[in-house]
């Protein structure tokens, strides 16, 4: 562990990491892409990458896109684009990297959210799906800021998490939520109080309660011209 990087759950969840994996352990990591589809997920990265309004000669980057789901649907929705995939997590990116076999345009790095290794204003969007309930509130912050940097004046941050407006009729893993310290910045306006804070203008694009996850609210953050 670093002291840049403060995980207690991670600690908590017995992971090795200075970063909490996408199944919360390595040993779980094979059985992250089945999860992801009874739990609904590809629905909600349809969403997104059309709420981004990706276009051919975009440089798109994923932040926290673990095996790579999301990246791959953004690259085969719109094939001319850039698109780069980025995560802490090198197994996850093994996989990814499998996955989009045959396809050109299109990688994976290993990166920090909040600590990119790309130049100031290299994209046009940025993407990020069930990545930030995985950071600590002052790592949050910084990966939002670093969206900022990289992105263009005018470009945009497409987000979406558990969180948001969330109330116990939402359902059990609802109040879950309300109860989790970890996710306590994904409630309520948590996320555009932090958007805003780094300097993006702000929106709620939708908020839907979620069958499986209890509710999950998509955001766009742009950077001001
Ligand atoms: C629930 S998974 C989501 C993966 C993918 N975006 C998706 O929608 O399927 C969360 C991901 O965030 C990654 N992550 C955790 N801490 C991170 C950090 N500090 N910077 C970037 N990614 C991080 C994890 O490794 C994991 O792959």
């Amino acid at each position: 562990m670093t002291k840049d990087h403060p995980h207690s759950v991670v600690e908590a969840m017995g992971n090795r990491h200075d970063y909490l994996p996408a199944a919360g352990r390595d040993a779980l990591l094979p059985g992250y892409d089945l999860l992801t589809r009874l739990l609904g997920m590809y629905k909600l990265h349809e969403t997104l990458v059309a709420q981004a309004e990706l276009t051919a000669d975009q440089r798109v980057l994923e932040i926290g896109c673990g095996t790579g789901n999301l990246t791959i649907r953004a690259k085969r929705t719109q094939p001319g684009a850039e698109v780069i995939g980025s995560d802490p997590d090198l197994l996850a990116l093994a996989r990814a990297e499998r996955k989009a076999h045959g396809l050109n345009g299109i990688r994976f790095e290993r990166a920090y959210a909040q600590k990119l290794p790309f130049p100031d204003q290299e994209f046009d969007r940025v993407l990020s799906s069930m990545m930030l309930h995985h950071l600590e509130t002052g790592v949050k912050t910084a990966a939002l800021a670093e969206a900022l940097r990289v992105l263009r004046p005018g470009g945009s941050l497409h987000i979406v998490d558990v969180g948001g407006e969330v109330t116990p009729d939402d359902g059990l893993m609802a109040r879950l939520l309300l109860h989790n310290d970890h996710a306590r910045d994904n409630l309520g306006d948590g996320i555009p109080q932090l958007l805003r804070k780094v300097g993006f203008d702000c929106a709620v694009v939708a908020s839907q309660r979620h069958r499986r996850l209890g509710r999950v609210t998509f955001y766009r953050g742009t950077r001001p011209n």
